[in-house]
C-alpha cells in the first residue's frame, strides 16, 4: 500500500466512525469510496455494525458491495441516512467536484437524498477554489451533443468529450460526459445554475453546499473541514 492509499484507507475509516447499526448507507464510487465498502463489509460480518444497507452510486460499487456483503437497496422515496463519498477536489467551505470516475449523475442523486453527505479523500484534493486542478465533468445526452458543448462553451468552459480508447467514455446509465475546463476563480454557483439549465445535461459535477463535512488524510493523520453555519440564509 502506498502513502496515497494509507491516506485514503485512514479517511474511510474515519468517515465509517459516522455509521450507526440500523443506517441505510449511500456507498459512494472510487478509490476512497471503495475502502468504505470493503470495510463496512468487515464491520458488519465481525458483529461490529448491524442491520446497515447500502444504495450503491455506480455497478462498480454494486460489484465490490456484493462481493462485501452488504445488503444492497434501491434508493427509497425517503433517501438515505449517511452517503460517504470521494471527490476530485473541494474547498475550505466544502463545495466539491466530483465526476472524474463518471459516476456523478448517481452520485448526486443519492448524496441529494442524503440526510448527512461526508466527504472523504486524502489532502491532494484541498482547493482554495473549484476547478484548480480538475475539470468539471458534465453528463449529456449523447443525442444531440455537438450543441450540447457549444452551449457549455458559450458559458465560459473550454469542453471537450471525454474518450476512451478514442470512443466515447459510456456511463453507467448509458450517457456521454463532457470536461469543462473553467477559468480561475469561475462563478461556481453561476456556472452550475446555468449548466442545469442547458438542454441535453443529465447532471454535472459541481457538488456545491451538499456536504456537512470532508475528512482528509494526510501526512499528519486526518483533517476535519465542516461547513460553515448558515445564519439567516446566508454563511456565517
Ligand atoms: C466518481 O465518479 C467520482 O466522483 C469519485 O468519487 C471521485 O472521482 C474520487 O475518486 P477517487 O477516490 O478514486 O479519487
Amino acid at each position: 500500500m502506498d502513502e496515497a492509499d494509507r491516506w485514503k484507507t485512514a479517511a474511510a475509516r474515519a468517515a465509517l466512525e459516522h455509521v450507526r447499526s440500523g443506517m441505510l448507507v449511500g456507498l459512494g464510487t472510487g478509490s476512497t469510496a471503495s475502502h468504505v465498502v470493503r470495510d463496512l463489509g468487515r464491520r458488519l460480518a465481525a458483529g461490529e455494525l448491524r442491520d446497515v444497507r447500502g444504495v450503491a452510486t455506480s455497478v462498480a460499487t454494486e460489484r465490490l458491495a456484493r462481493e462485501a456483503k452488504i445488503p444492497l437497496v434501491e434508493l427509497p422515496a425517503s433517501g438515505v441516512d449517511l452517503t460517504i463519498d470521494g471527490m476530485d477536489e473541494v474547498t475550505p467551505t466544502l463545495d466539491a467536484i466530483k465526476g472524474l470516475g463518471g459516476a456523478l449523475t448517481r452520485e448526486k442523486v443519492v448524496a441529494a437524498s442524503s440526510a448527512r453527505l461526508v466527504l472523504i479523500g486524502d489532502v491532494r484534493k484541498r482547493v482554495p477554489w473549484l476547478g484548480e486542478t480538475a475539470p468539471v465533468p458534465v453528463e449529456v445526452l449523447a443525442f444531440g451533443w455537438r450543441r450540447t458543448v457549444e452551449r457549455l462553451r458559450e458559458l465560459g468552459a473550454e469542453p471537450a468529450l471525454r474518450l476512451r480508447g478514442g470512443e466515447p467514455f459510456v456511463t453507467d446509465t448509458g450517457q456521454w460526459v463532457v470536461d469543462c475546463h473553467v477559468h480561475p476563480h469561475f462563478d461556481a454557483a453561476a456556472f452550475a445554475a446555468a449548466v442545469d439549465a442547458v438542454p441535453g445535461v443529465i447532471a454535472h459535477g459541481l457538488f456545491l453546499g451538499m456536504a456537512e463535512r470532508a475528512l482528509l488524510g494526510g501526512p499528519d493523520g486526518i483533517e476535519e473541514l465542516l461547513r460553515p453555519p448558515v445564519i439567516d440564509g446566508a454563511p456565517a
